[in-house]
């Protein structure tokens, strides 16, 4: 496959577009061992030799991250209105965020340049496990956990796949990721764990919604085998590795 020089190295994490233009320019790149002339110049990357001042440079592969998410942000690589997760994470290596979560939604969010890994995570026959921190308005009650684990009638085709609750008490680890302002919610019945394996628009609190109550705040603490490291600031970003 043959790709255009200033794409590979912006693709390589040398710089921007615009900053491997200007090394280019500067003749500080190679091709196997000649200088290139121009950005728009095809190499094949498995086969050409391309070097910046001396050092080759090689393809990095497949990049993904585990952001956590803050409110405001919504889950697009452009919008018009509003920030975007991506303004959060590294740019020029095309990534693009794994599903979505709703702009008033915090938690952990994967944003990847690997297409494969995505799909595999996303894909609704894996049934892969995605936890959910939920405040609501008033206390869950026992009998959400039948229906939740039923399926519900969300007003879609289908009801949800079968979910996990758990109402959390006061010795549950997860609380440690309560917002300071909910803390009084704690010991309430108001603080809830809802793992769901699909990703539906608003699912989460089209759940709740449809037993009766509703979702204050919602944050996302694991998806499939990651889960938040609580030290992780609202708006960093880690590398992450995925078999
Ligand atoms: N469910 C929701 O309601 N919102 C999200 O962001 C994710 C799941």
């Amino acid at each position: 496959m043959q790709i255009r020089l200033d794409k590979f190295l912006a693709d390589a994490g040398i710089g921007t577009r615009s900053e491997v233009k200007n090394l280019i320019k500067r003749k500080a790149v190679t091709v196997n061992g000649a200088c290139a002339a121009k950005p728009e110049i095809k190499i094949i990357p498995d086969e050409d030799e391309v070097a910046v001042n001396g050092n080759l440079v090689t393809m990095r592969g497949s990049v993904t991250y585990m952001l956590h998410k803050p409110a405001g942000y919504v889950c697009a690589v452009t919008d018009d209105r509003f920030p975007t997760v991506m303004e959060l994470v590294p740019q020029n290596r095309d990534l693009f965020p794994v599903g979505r979560l709703d702009k008033d939604t915090e938690g952990l969010l994967l944003i990847t340049n690997d297409g494969g890994m995505a799909h595999r995570m996303l894909s609704p026959r894996r049934h892969v496990d995605k936890t959910y921190l939920a405040v609501l308005d008033h206390p869950a009650e026992k009998a959400y956990m039948t229906l939740f684990s039923a399926g519900v009638d969300i007003g879609d085709d289908t009801p949800t796949l079968p979910a996990r609750l758990v109402i959390c008490d006061s010795e549950r680890p997860e609380l440690d990721y309560l917002p300071e302002e909910y803390r009084v919610c704690e010991d309430t019945g108001r603080v809830a764990l809802l793992t769901i394996q699909e990703g539906r628009y608003h699912q989460v609190r089209r759940m709740f919604h449809a037993v009766g109550n509703e979702v204050l705040y919602l944050k996302r603490l694991s998806f499939g085998t990651l889960m938040l490291p609580l030290s992780l600031k609202k708006g960093e970003a880690i590398c992450v590795e995925l078999q």
